[in-house]
């Protein structure tokens, strides 16, 4: 992909020093991450941290996930317990978030934490975000880096079109392999999965017993409920598409091509849907569409991913 505006950079020595000197002096860098693009600071940083807030517009009872090199640096902060060395033999580094206890000499500044008592962690294996957390001594506050409650970045140009040149650096990295954010599972009691994700709960239930996250169950993720991954235009689920202005998500190769299709994936494969979901998102949103109906898709494996994404982003 060429680099079309002056803060996207690929990503060599020159930039990767840039970038270094950038989050140690408490500014904001936006990286890829195999899931989707981040908004990273120093975690550590209130001065940092403040400014993911405030640079996002996020609500401040929605904490942030602390991203590290590995599971050494995170002992420094967190109670990482036997389910978490489970997980994180099988599936560290990748797309998976926990949910830990904080433990008394953690220097993650309360703010990213929005003063509770438990932290979010994750491994990225993202060659460039590993790459840059080896040059820190401290680990980085990284949400998605969009707008709140709107569709996340799966590309430099996405993290470009959010904010502008109020982001000094954005690294590019091409598209992001997975295309939607981590599966967030809470360890800090019975292992519960907040947030699905392309680790699907079958993939967790070898290593682990899975409480089911009951109908009514208080939320865990502050702001998991509210409206959220929004293209900003209506979805949804029932009927099909009946006007030139409404776009059809569609799924699988029983569907003809045609300018209000827009297929997540011809050969009907549940992570290439994941992969490119925001993007068709995106593309719709530009084309001026005003509605978008959904075709079913199936309700496993990542497709319980894509579809919590839509059902949130209807809201
Ligand atoms: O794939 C990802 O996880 C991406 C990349 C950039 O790493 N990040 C991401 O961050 O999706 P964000 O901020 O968009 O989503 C973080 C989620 C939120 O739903 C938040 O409520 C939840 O994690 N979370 C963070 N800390 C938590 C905590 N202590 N307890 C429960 N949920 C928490
Ligand atoms: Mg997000």
């Amino acid at each position: 992909m060429k680099n079309i505006y002056s803060n996207i950079y690929s990503f060599n020595s020159k930039s990767l020093k840039k970038t270094i000197k950038s989050l140690k002096q408490g500014n904001l860098v936006g990286l890829p991450t195999e899931t989707v693009y981040g908004l990273a600071g120093n975690a550590y940083s209130g001065k940092a941290v403040k400014k993911i807030f405030k640079l996002k517009r996020r609500p401040k009872i929605n904490p942030l996930i602390v991203h590290y090199n590995n599971f050494k640096d995170a002992n420094k902060d967190v109670i990482l317990n036997k389910n978490f060395y489970k997980l994180y033999k099988k599936f560290c580094p990748g797309p998976l978030t926990f949910i830990l206890k904080k433990n008394t000499k953690s220097k993650i500044h309360s703010i990213v934490t929005a003063n509770l008592n438990t932290v979010a962690i994750r491994f990225p294996s993202n060659r460039v975000v590993k790459t840059v957390l080896k040059f820190l001594n401290f680990p980085l506050a990284m949400p998605s880096a969009n707008i709140s409650s709107g569709i996340s970045p799966v590309s430099a140009n996405d993290v470009f079109e959010d904010f502008k040149k109020k982001l000094k650096i954005i690294i590019n990295g091409g598209k992001s392999k997975i295309g939607i954010e981590s599966t967030v599972i809470d360890l800090t009691g019975k292992p519960k999965i907040l947030r699905p994700g392309i680790i699907s709960s079958s993939e967790i239930k070898p290593f682990l017993k899975l409480s089911l996250a009951k109908k009514n169950f208080k939320i865990k993720s502050p702001g998991m409920m509210k409206k959220h991954y929004s293209p900003g235009i209506p979805i949804i689920f029932v009927g099909k598409p009946s006007k030139p202005s409404h776009a059809y998500l569609v799924f699988g190769k029983k569907f003809k091509k045609n300018p209000n299709n827009f297929n997540l994936s011809k050969k009907a494969d549940l992570k290439e849907a994941a992969a490119n979901l925001y993007k068709i998102l995106r593309k719709i949103k530009k084309r001026g569409f005003k509605k978008i109906f959904v075709a079913k898709i199936p309700n496993r494996g990542s497709g319980l991913a894509i579809n919590d994404r839509l059902l949130r982003a209807s809201k």
